[in-house]
């Protein structure tokens, strides 16, 4: 089963699937975690292209999707479908959703098209099941800055543009919650990590049983 993660900045998404995945082991799944962009050693060094803050300041929305897709393309390829081809439980922190929230919504590049990039990327995987980590970007931003981590270029973008993807996401959510769960990232670590963990394994549960 495919899991994706997403949300805004300071949603805590990283350190809440380390725990996920290591309840779901414990559980006796098999599970296999990556993040995005990265992955692979060809997407980290797009990676460190992507978030160099000094260096890059000045990439335009259409040069970084196409970076963001050339990571996709080749984390999928070597990294995602061979796991899954496994048997695994594949989580995956951030996804092809974080183009159509960042890009799309934030930059405002056109949606349709962008979903069709997306699917060329890709070779059309689709995650059976995506976790949106809500939380209202400003909170987000200030925690990041409070916990001393690293702050990327995307992280600088103005407060507007954040606030833009996070209304682009609950319109994903929404208009396909087959696929979606939100969860509030907003609530104490232990709670959300509750939710998580209730919400994967009833799906796990269902999936399993197709
Ligand atoms: P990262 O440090 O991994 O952030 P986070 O911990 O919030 O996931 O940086 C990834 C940044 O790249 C983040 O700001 C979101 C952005 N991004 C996009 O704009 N488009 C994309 O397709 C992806 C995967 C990420």
């Amino acid at each position: 089963m495919f899991i994706t993660f997403e949300g805004p900045e300071g949603s805590g998404k990283t350190s809440q699937i380390t725990l996920l995945a290591n309840t779901l082991r414990q559980k006796g799944y098999k599970v296999f975690t990556t993040r995005e962009p990265g992955g692979t050693l060809i997407g980290d060094q797009v990676r460190s292209i992507l978030l160099s803050r000094m260096e890059n300041k000045n990439m335009n929305p259409r040069a970084e999707i196409l970076l963001f897709c050339a990571a996709r393309a080749q984390l999928v390829d070597e990294v995602i479908r061979p796991h899954l081809a496994q048997g695994e439980v594949v989580l995956c922190d951030r996804y092809a959703d974080s183009s159509l929230a960042y890009q799309g919504y934030g930059h405002g590049l056109d949606i349709d098209f962008l979903s069709r990039l997306l699917d060329f990327a890709t070779g059309g995987l689709k995650p059976d099941l995506t976790l949106l980590m809500d939380i209202d970007p400003e909170v987000g931003l200030r925690r990041r800055m409070n916990s001393g981590g690293e702050w990327n270029r995307l992280d600088a973008y103005e407060l507007a543009f954040h606030k833009r993807v996070r209304l682009g996401y609950l319109k994903m959510a929404d208009e396909n919650s087959d696929r979606w769960k939100v969860i509030d990232a907003g609530q104490p670590p232990e709670v959300v990590q509750t939710s998580l963990i209730n919400v994967v394994l009833s799906q796990l549960k269902n999936f399993t049983r197709k």
